[in-house]
């Protein structure tokens, strides 16, 4: 597959460490689905897809791809293979969908898609403090959350969860961000008997099930997933291990 050569048409700051990054690009994949990006003497990485129309980015810079990624002016290039992975499959009307870190970006993008589809979506986003809450535009009803309380509830996006599932009938819950966060959200959730779809951001390399880098025990991500049942969190290997750098299997 040839990778498809984009220009970048706008940038939008989130917070200090985040920009959404606009491309022109007409696909429209679906929420859950990602792409590998690739930015010539670079590398390319693997960035789940934070809107359309035009196509979008949510990126943290952390580390030498996203610092990159993340610097981009508008007019310069990326080039993108995808999109790859499945996505989430609506199945109720009332959906909460919970981001932490950058996994807010797709989380705002399946609670859009899923408003326009008539259905009543709570986008609930967290952080540990004020300056690190993605602060973009959701379109839809929303919960902040921060550790410190300096903004929105105090606390963190599972304490806002409960409080939800306390006040309200939730038919399903989407989230993603860390893994420690998902599980706890997963466990919830098959403990209260809600349906739940996990989103995970496993280190990739290949990106579509050659190399095994984002494995869990048998499950790869990239190739299974990316969105999985919250059963996926019973797996003994979910929240403990992943792949290193060099594809050592080590404590997450
Ligand atoms: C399916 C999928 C979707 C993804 N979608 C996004 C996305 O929408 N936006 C996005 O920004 N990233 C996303 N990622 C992560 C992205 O692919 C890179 O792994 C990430 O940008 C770090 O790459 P790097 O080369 O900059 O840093 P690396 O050199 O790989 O990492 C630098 C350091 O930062 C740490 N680190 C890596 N990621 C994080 C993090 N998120 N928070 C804190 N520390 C971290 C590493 O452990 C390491 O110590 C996604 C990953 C997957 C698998
Ligand atoms: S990233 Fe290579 S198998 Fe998933």
């Amino acid at each position: 597959m040839l990778p498809k050569e984009c220009k970048i048409s706008k940038v939008e700051d989130e917070n200090q460490a985040t920009k959404t990054i606009f491309v022109e690009c007409k696909d429209k994949p679906q929420p859950g689905q990602f792409y590998m990006v690739w930015v010539p003497g670079v590398g390319q990485k693997p960035f789940s897809v934070a809107g359309v129309s035009p196509l979008r980015f949510s990126v943290c810079a952390v580390g030498e791809f996203s610092r990159k990624f993340a610097s981009m002016k508008k007019g310069e290039k990326i080039w993108l293979f995808g999109p790859y992975g499945n996505f989430f499959e609506p199945q109720g009307k009332k959906i909460v969908a919970i981001g932490g870190g950058y996994g807010t970006g797709p989380m705002r993008y399946a609670a859009r898609i899923a408003k326009k589809k008539g259905d009543e979506p709570i986008v609930v986003i967290g952080a540990r403090s004020k300056d690190k809450l993605m602060k973009g535009e959701t379109g839809v009803r929303t919960v902040f959350t921060t550790d410190d309380g300096s903004e929105g509830m105090k606390g963190n996006v599972v304490d806002a969860l409960k409080k939800i599932l306390q006040e309200e009938k939730i038919d399903e819950v989407y989230a993603c961000g860390p893994e420690k966060m998902m599980g706890a959200v997963g466990k919830l959730c098959i403990e209260k008997k809600i349906k739940c779809q996990l989103l995970l951001e496993r280190y990739m390399k290949c990106g579509f099930g050659m190399c095994g880098q984002c494995s869990i025990g048998e499950i790869l991500v990239c190739f299974d997933g990316p969105v999985f049942d919250a059963k996926i969190v019973e797996h003994p290997e979910f929240g403990k291990f992943h792949r290193d750098c060099a594809g050592r299997k080590v404590l997450l």
